[in-house]
């Protein structure tokens, strides 16, 4: 039976793999969190994976605090690049195959057209050059594969949807930037197609292609498009207004465009994405 190794498993995309995980059978997942697997403790993980012999190890565990990780960048590296390296060096040159997650961010938003897996990343914070740091690290191991997401949000956690939800439901308006444009992903169809795709593989269904790849919803839009889309899917009475990223600025400047191409991994993975919209509807559905 696969023993499949999930790490960050409390957080948005980790619970959606658990959620998925419940229609799979015959494969033994074992689902692990800071407290039960701290993958910075490069000791623990090493000990860890010799006694488990995960065949496949999805890692979820990350450090996603984009304004704080401009003043504790070595915590965020530690944890999306040094932990990364932790895992790829234990499993380096044998059969378990890691899936790594890495983020938009990678990218500078200079850009006016979709990035490709291989446009040059350029990160302009602190947390982007944690998440390329991991990136390296996870491809030092010939089995990796890394998929770059944008914009995640999940029933599960805190994010933009459910923020938006909160403020709308206390406030009759809300500023919303309009300047900064990407694709919202929808955790739980992220989780379908990871799942989806190792249950492939181990089945010799599909060849499993290491590298990069880019996975998010179909479509574009801003945050304003997404905030309002929020608003008329869950019927508030809130007003949504336009505002420039210079009117709210954040510690960390966030890129401008981020719009992911997926032709790499559609055409590999013959695999269908919903548009950013549907899916918004869906999780909505779940939150009532
Ligand atoms: N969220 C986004 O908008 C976004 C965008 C692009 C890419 N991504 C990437 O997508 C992936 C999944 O993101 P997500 O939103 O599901 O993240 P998340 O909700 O923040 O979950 C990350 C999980 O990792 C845990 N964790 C932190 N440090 C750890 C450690 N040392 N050992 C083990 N677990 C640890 C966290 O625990 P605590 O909560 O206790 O810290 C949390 O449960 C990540 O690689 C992320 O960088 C996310």
């Amino acid at each position: 039976m696969a023993i499949i190794l999930v790490t960050g498993a409390s957080g948005q995309l980790g619970n959606e793999i658990k959620v998925v995980s419940k229609n799979f059978y015959g494969y033994d997942f074992i689902f692990t969190d800071i407290d039960t697997l701290n993958v910075a403790d490069v000791e623990k993980i090493r000990a860890f994976i010799l006694k488990n012999k995960p065949d496949w190890i999805i890692n979820c565990a990350a450090y996603n605090l984009v304004d704080n990780a401009e003043s504790e960048y070595d915590k965020a590296l530690m944890i999306n690049g040094t932990a990364v390296r932790n895992i790829a060096e234990v499993i380096r040159g044998s059969e378990c195959k890691l899936i790594h997650f890495s983020s938009d961010y990678v990218f500078d938003g200079k850009s006016n057209v979709p990035y490709k897996e291989t446009s040059e990343p350029n990160p302009q914070t602190a947390y982007g050059r944690s998440k390329l740091a991991g990136e390296k690290y996870a491809l030092i191991h010939h089995g990796s594969m890394i998929l770059r997401t944008s914009w995640l949000y999940s029933t599960f956690r805190n994010n933009f949807v459910k923020t938006i939800i909160k403020n709308a439901s206390e406030k009759r308006s809300l500023n919303v930037v309009f300047d900064q444009t990407g694709t919202p992903t929808y955790a739980a169809d992220l989780a379908e197609t990871v799942v989806n795709l190792i249950s492939g593989v181990i089945r010799n269904q599909i060849a499993f292609n290491a590298g990069i790849y880019h996975y998010s919803n179909e479509g574009v839009c801003s945050w304003y498009d997404f905030a309002e889309e929020i608003v008329k899917e869950t019927g508030l009475d809130c007003k949504i207004y336009p505002v420039l990223s210079k009117e709210y600025p954040t510690v960390a400047q966030r890129p401008f465009y981020t719009v992911l191409d997926k032709k790499k991994i559609k055409e590999n993975y013959n695999i269908n994405i919903p548009h950013w919209r549907t899916s918004l509807k869906k999780c909505i559905k779940h939150l009532e």
